[in-house]
């Protein structure tokens, strides 16, 4: 039972095309946590349309904080804070989620704190963890982001490396859109790729002896497309493919990723003195990564905190992260603007 006197957060999350509400009490247990995912509006674009998905959150936002707050049991008079994603994310989708946080901010007289998106997929590690598990690296890989970080805490975060081109999981939608095998691509390719030998070609590892802690994925797909390609004499890939040809492609794609991800978690950690990996954000779900990750682990002799499979794909729980905020004191105001990119513009100072 809630000690209501510990604190409610309500937190909103609408960076991309989830739409969702949570509320989070002080003890970082989570009360509710409804996602309203838009996968269905934009699965035959293969990817996420940014004017659908804004007008999807402006329909699905004051549903999803209800049925976040029935399902808690919680009235709006009952809450502490409001927490919201303000960045990264794609613009239209971010302002729909800040207005929703700002007006019940506003209404009910309370706080607003926000954070940073890729930030709270890795304190979703802190989240399942029960405990502090900082200082350590963190890897966020996502949809829109791959990112590697020395956090110092949970609010002191510093960009160690991050991919030069596309991201993990677009790396996995692209691959899994030239297989036809389906949008998202991560889940699709994780369940066609234990039908198929992931030894079956040798796809490039991207950078993955490079000195640096960047990435870069762009080429592996163009491999993939190459792959496929040679395959084929025109036609589509269930025309020109074998069904067990596209299992061994997406195995040795997927494989061919995770080893570029493991191996610079790796070398992050050797560069580190941290003895702590955590790990969040939708590819985080994947099967063969947490599996390849927990091995390394073990040779390393590291901590490894992988995010929940629940909260490793956009969520409004993992907003939770605001806690620490209101521990510190660091409130968000009323202008407050949506940052598309990481890191907050800084204020212009007037001359
Ligand atoms: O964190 P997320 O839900 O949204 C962003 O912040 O981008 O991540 C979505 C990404 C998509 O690219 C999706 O294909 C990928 O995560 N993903 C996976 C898996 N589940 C989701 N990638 C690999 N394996 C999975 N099981
Ligand atoms: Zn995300």
């Amino acid at each position: 039972m809630t000690n209501q006197a510990d604190g409610l957060l309500l937190a909103i999350e609408s960076s991309c095309d989830e739409t969702a509400a949570a509320v989070v009490d002080r003890r970082l247990t989570i009360l509710s946590n409804i996602v309203s995912s838009q996968s269905e509006l934009h699965r035959r674009f293969g990817g996420v349309v940014p004017e659908i998905a804004s007008r999807a959150h402006v329909r699905r936002i004051i549903p999803a904080v209800d049925e976040a707050l029935r399902t808690a049991g919680v009235r709006l008079d009952q809450l502490t804070a409001i927490a919201v994603t303000s960045r990264p994310g794609l613009v239209g989708s971010l302002l729909v989620g800040l207005t929703a946080a700002k007006t019940l901010a506003m209404a009910l007289d309370i706080p607003l704190v926000d954070v940073s998106h890729v930030e709270a997929h890795l304190y979703a590690c802190r989240m399942s963890a029960g405990r502090n598990i900082f200082p350590a690296i963190g890897l966020v890989v996502s949809g829109g982001h791959t990112l590697l970080y020395d956090c110092e805490s949970a609010v002191d975060f510093k960009l160690l490396g991050s991919t030069i081109d596309d991201a993990a999981g677009e790396a996995f939608d692209k691959g899994a859109k030239l297989l036809g095998l389906g949008y998202p691509g991560g889940p699709a390719i994780q369940t066609a790729a234990p039908l198929g030998d992931s030894a079956a070609v040798r796809f490039p590892r991207p950078l993955i002896d490079a000195p640096n802690l960047d990435f870069s994925f762009s080429g592996l797909k163009t491999a993939l497309l190459y792959e496929i390609n040679g395959s084929s004499r025109g036609g589509t890939v269930s025309q020109v493919l074998s069904k067990s040809r596209v299992c061994d492609l997406a195995a040795s794609f997927q494989e061919a990723i995770v080893d570029v991800l493991v191996a610079k978690c790796r070398l992050a950690l050797a560069r580190s003195r941290h003895a702590v990996l955590c790990v969040g954000g939708g590819v985080a779900a994947n099967g063969r990564l947490r599996e390849k990750l927990t091995e390394m682990a073990g040779v390393t002799g590291t901590e490894l905190i992988l995010a929940p499979p629940a909260l490793c794909t956009d969520n409004a729980a993992m907003a939770a992260l605001a806690w620490e905020l209101i521990d510190r004191e660091i409130f968000a105001s009323l202008d407050l603007d949506v940052t598309p990119g990481l890191l907050r513009p800084k204020k212009r100072v007037a001359t």
